[in-house]
């Protein structure tokens, strides 16, 4: 029924709605050489079209995606210096700045620049500390963007007294290493154990019930009434925020169509206050990760024991005792609490034990950047929507791995969304009509009635996209309590047509305006199979641009002016003269302006000018480089700088192409 609406009305469903281009956001890709995406429903639910998304970064020239982990890129983003909450003017603060397209507007004033919608965007993070950078090595609940498009498997039980043992071997049969993994296996085991929230609205859905466990989980929903399985993505939790228990996301920034929200959303986020869950055990005593009981009565009245969890960023583990972790107060500025740390969740390791945690902040909330409808494009003055978050220091100082999520939200004034609930839904028996009804036929006074392109399912719609793996790594010797700004590469090979909904490449952010008391944190990320191939879908298929076809490369070399297309020379350079070099992977190795100069213009590939520095990585010693970058890694771990006073503009030599594309950048650097 639904899908026959679809090919009928296929304006109405065949939409582009939100992608994520900084950091990339997958829209569920690995490393297919075509335009469409293999698997919708690898690892979430993105409502998306199947051409958007980026694919996983490839460390080295060749498309190794596929064939191991460890061929692949992680983008690795410095967290703020340890004392950045006490600091003052931002110190110490680490920067990454968002951008990312959504297609039906948001943002604006009700008066002035009215939207078809309401709206809200959320951002996420969630992260496990890194087990071995250095091998990948990982256990089964690792994050992970895997090396196949295949989805996690999944089987559930259907007894009620199912054993550790047995939970246990179901899992290990169910969670393949070679497969992404973002949400643990033990989270959608929980979502498709737990009753569903019967007081939603869910209009006139029909929503089925788990075949053999005589309940209607949490995975039922009325954007997904057939209880469809993404990755291990929980579909209630998916489609509502804030989530009204323990979930493993953490917040960083609501932006709502109205700040006049942004105290409901802070006040319910996890980060800020506690959620319920119903706790029981085994009958070997240990906590089980699943029950059927979504509230404290029937948790109670059921054995179990309803259990309220807080968020955290760290555990504070020195201070053993509620009384030593209150007179403690703080953490490197951070706030701390006794309460019951909602861990990632594995069998037999779920402690219901109160601990003395890092708390997180509030989310930040404020006002959507205005974007037009039906336009998957920049907002306001051509500048791109754009969310900056300050990464957080983690207080363990271990290395994070971790993946983001942008959830944008549409709904419509045809039902109050806030205050519509189950008392509503279609019930024939007690007469009661839904407020909004699939394909309504209405009367308008026209001679004959007209139909509506209403699919209940989609009205009020929740669109997602979501990050490849990256890490968050305490900041490196040589950068200190300066503030940090990321400066990554946006973008897809191919032209404009080829690369839609994703995007072209750019340098992001496009402009900086710092000091030069500030740092920058050059680096990018490309895969070497975005051919963007057969199949298509609805758009053109190739991969216009030069070099190697398929292969992503960039690079940075000075201009002297934006309308420029030809780089300066080497020993004219201006904008690595003086430059500092804070942090470079190779210490010791690219040391000179020069150095830097020719690091950046080849992608990495070269670490000096003499083989006196570097020896066989240098430009005298190594192999020429093609003049293309084709031998050049496709990602580079780039280098934290700190540049001198003035205006820097470049540019990439193999992207730019007057006329048909412009990847160009500035920094503009004050005195401080
Ligand atoms: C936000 O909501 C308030 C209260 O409903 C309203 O007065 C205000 O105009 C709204 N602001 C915008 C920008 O629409
Ligand atoms: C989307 O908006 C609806 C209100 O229309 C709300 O109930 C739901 O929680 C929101 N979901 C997300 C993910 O923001
Ligand atoms: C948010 O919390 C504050 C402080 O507890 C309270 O005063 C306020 O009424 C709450 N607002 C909403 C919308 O929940
Ligand atoms: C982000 O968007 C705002 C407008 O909402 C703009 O003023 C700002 O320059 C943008 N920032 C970046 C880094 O692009
Ligand atoms: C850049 O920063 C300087 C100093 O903070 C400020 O005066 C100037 O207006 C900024 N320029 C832009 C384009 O934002
Ligand atoms: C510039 O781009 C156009 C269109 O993609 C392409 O045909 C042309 O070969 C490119 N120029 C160079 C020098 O490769
Ligand atoms: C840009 O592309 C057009 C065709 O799309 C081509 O005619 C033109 O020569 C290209 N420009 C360059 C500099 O290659």
């Amino acid at each position: 029924m639904l899908r026959s609406t679809c090919l009928l009305l296929a304006a109405t469903c065949v939409m582009a709605d939100v992608y994520l281009h900084v950091p990339r956001g997958s829209n569920n890709r690995l490393n297919e050489n075509s335009a469409n995406r293999q698997n919708a429903n690898r690892l979430f639910d993105s409502q998306n079209n199947n051409r958007g998304g980026y694919n996983v970064g490839d460390q080295g020239q060749n498309a190794q995606a596929g064939n191991g982990e460890e061929n692949q890129y992680r983008m690795t983003y410095f967290q703020s210096a340890k004392a950045y909450k006490t600091l003052t003017d931002d110190a110490g603060k680490s920067f990454l700045t968002f951008e990312w397209t959504n297609q039906h507007g948001c943002g604006g004033n009700e008066d002035t620049d009215p939207h078809k919608q309401n709206c809200n965007i959320v951002f996420q993070y969630m992260c496990m500390p890194e087990i071995n950078s250095a091998t990948g090595a990982q256990g089964a609940g690792q994050i992970r963007n895997g090396e196949t498009t295949a989805t996690q498997n999944y089987q559930q039980t259907n007894n009620q007294n199912e054993n550790q043992n047995a939970a246990t071997n179901r899992r290990n049969n169910n969670v393949n290493v070679n497969r992404g993994l973002q949400e643990p296996w033990e989270w959608y085991d929980k979502c498709n154990s737990r009753e569903r929230n019967a007081g939603l609205f869910t209009a006139d859905q029909k929503l089925k019930a788990n075949n053999g466990r005589g309940i209607s989980a949490a995975i039922y929903t009325r954007q997904n009434p057939n209880g469809n399985r993404r990755g291990y993505e929980c579909p209630e939790e998916r489609d509502y925020y804030p989530y009204w228990h323990p979930t493993v996301w953490r917040d960083i920034a609501v932006l709502s169509e109205n700040a006049s929200q942004c105290a409901y959303y802070t006040n319910n986020s996890f980060n800020t206050r506690p959620y319920g869950e119903c706790i029981e055990t085994y009958g070997n005593g240990q906590a089980k990760h699943w029950s059927q009981y979504n509230n404290p009565a029937d948790c109670a009245d059921n054995g179990g024991e309803w259990t309220e969890f807080s968020s955290y960023l760290d555990k504070a583990p020195e201070f053993t005792t509620q009384a030593a972790c209150e007179a403690a107060g703080t953490k490197d500025g951070h706030q701390l609490i006794w309460a019951i740390p909602y861990d990632r969740p594995l069998i037999g390791s779920i402690s219901t034990d109160e601990a003395c945690l890092v708390a997180m902040d509030p989310p930040e909330c404020k006002e959507a950047p205005w974007s037009r409808s039906n336009h998957l494009g920049n907002g306001r003055d051509g500048v791109a929507n754009n969310y900056t978050w300050t990464i957080p220091q983690f207080t363990s100082t271990d290395t994070q791995r971790c993946a983001m999520r942008i959830r944008y939200n549409i709904s419509t004034d045809d039902y109050d969304p806030f205050n519509t609930d189950s008392t509503q839904n279609k019930n024939i028996a007690q007469g009661i009509v839904s407020p909004v009804q699939q394909n309504p036929i209405v009367e308008v006074g026209a001679s004959s009635p007209l139909r509506l392109a209403i699919n209940t399912a989609q009205f009020g719609r929740v669109f997602q996209d979501r990050s490849h793996a990256f890490l968050l790594a305490p900041r490196p010797a040589g950068v200190g309590d300066e503030k940090l700004y990321n400066l990554n590469v946006r973008g897809k090979r191919g032209n404009i047509v080829q690369t839609f909904p994703a995007v072209e490449y750019d340098f992001a952010p496009n402009d900086l305006n710092i000091t030069d008391a500030d740092l920058v944190h050059i680096q990018w990320t490309g895969s070497n199979s975005h051919n963007n191939g057969n199949p298509g879908g609805d758009g053109q298929t190739g991969d216009a641009g030069e070099g190697t076809g398929g292969t992503d490369r960039s690079n940075i070399v000075e201009i002297l002016d934006r309308n420029d297309n030809f780089p300066i020379p080497f020993e004219n350079t201006n904008m690595w003269t003086g430059a500092e070099i804070k942090w470079v992977p190779n210490a010791g190795k690219t040391v000179t302006a020069e150095d830097l100069a020719v690091n950046m213009a080849s992608s990495g590939y070269y670490q000096c000018m003499n083989a006196a520095t570097c020896q066989g990585e240098s430009v005298q010693n190594k192999a020429q480089l093609n003049n293309l970058l084709n031998n050049a890694p496709a990602s580079y771990e780039g280098a934290v700088v700190k540049f001198k006073e003035g205006l820097h503009q470049y540019m990439s030599t193999r992207n730019n192409n007057f006329s048909n594309r412009s990847q160009k950048g500035g920094i503009n650097v004050n005195k401080k």
